[in-house]
């Protein structure tokens, strides 16, 4: 039964992209990012919104608490692997991978799932921050699909003025963006509903998000593997990812501009 809707949904995402123009595949989501070119500071002087996504929100996890991070579900060139815990979620992440492939003419990419259900952990993401803004890979920007239940993603819009020496591998290119726009308006996203956020957009969970159950889910299309020891491991796939621990190796070492 796995193998007949991963080959229904190859196939389906195969008829929907085949020999549309690149052009015309953008226009479907009414976006102005090219996401077949590779992402470059430059990308980040014109930052973006959410954009909202046209997929129905009727499921939910099946369990009262989930905590899934980045989850690989699906290798790039390989089919879908969807554990038991995540099957609620198929047939959205198969909604998600057609609209992405339509709107991005990208077919094959890494699919990685996020789950946040239960009463709100962490407090890393309450600082404003880009997903998929590292540079320490020239890669296409990734698309992070995201839903969440109640006090809503906030984002802030606007320009960022990089000086020529601002180096995204030395600098924090979060400070920095925080910095500049100290004062810009913040807006939230409705509950609810699905978005794409691409790496240019500034965003940040409400840092007054309450205790009370959440349900966040986040489903990412990355050109490259995220090798981090903190992703969820897939029971589905023989390979974890190694000890790497980018965010004290990397992220926390870079300086503010
Ligand atoms: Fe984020």
């Amino acid at each position: 039964m796995r193998q007949a809707f991963v080959q229904k949904s190859r196939l389906e995402t195969e008829r929907l992209t085949k020999h549309l123009p690149y052009r015309k595949k953008l226009r479907h989501m009414n976006h102005p990012r090219n996401y077949q070119k590779i992402k470059t500071i430059d990308d980040f002087r014109e930052l973006d919104s959410p954009v909202p996504i046209n997929v129905a929100w009727d499921v939910t996890p099946t369990e009262s608490r989930q905590m899934v991070l980045r989850m690989l579900v699906k290798p790039k060139y390989g089919d879908w692997k969807i554990p038991d815990e995540l099957f609620w979620l198929k047939d959205t992440l198969m909604k998600l991978h057609q609209i992405d492939t339509k709107a991005t003419g990208i077919l094959e990419s890494n699919c990685y799932v996020t789950v946040r259900h239960g009463i709100p952990e962490s407090q890393k993401d309450d600082e404003w921050h880009f997903d998929g803004a590292s540079f320490r890979v020239d890669t296409i920007p990734e698309r992070n699909y995201i839903l969440v239940s109640h006090t809503p993603t906030e984002y802030k819009s606007g320009k960022l003025d990089i000086p020529e020496d601002f180096d995204p591998l030395k600098h924090d290119l979060f400070h920095f963006a925080a910095k500049q726009l100290k004062d810009a308006e913040i807006t939230t996203i409705e509950c609810n509903r699905w978005y794409l956020l691409n790496p240019f957009c500034l965003h940040r969970r409400n840092p007054n998000t309450p205790q009370i159950p959440r349900t966040f889910i986040r489903v990412s299309f990355v050109d490259i593997e995220i090798r981090d020891v903190n992703n969820t491991q897939n029971s589905l796939l023989p390979t974890p990812a190694f000890g790497r621990d980018p965010v004290h190796t990397f992220r926390n070492k870079l300086i503010k501009y």
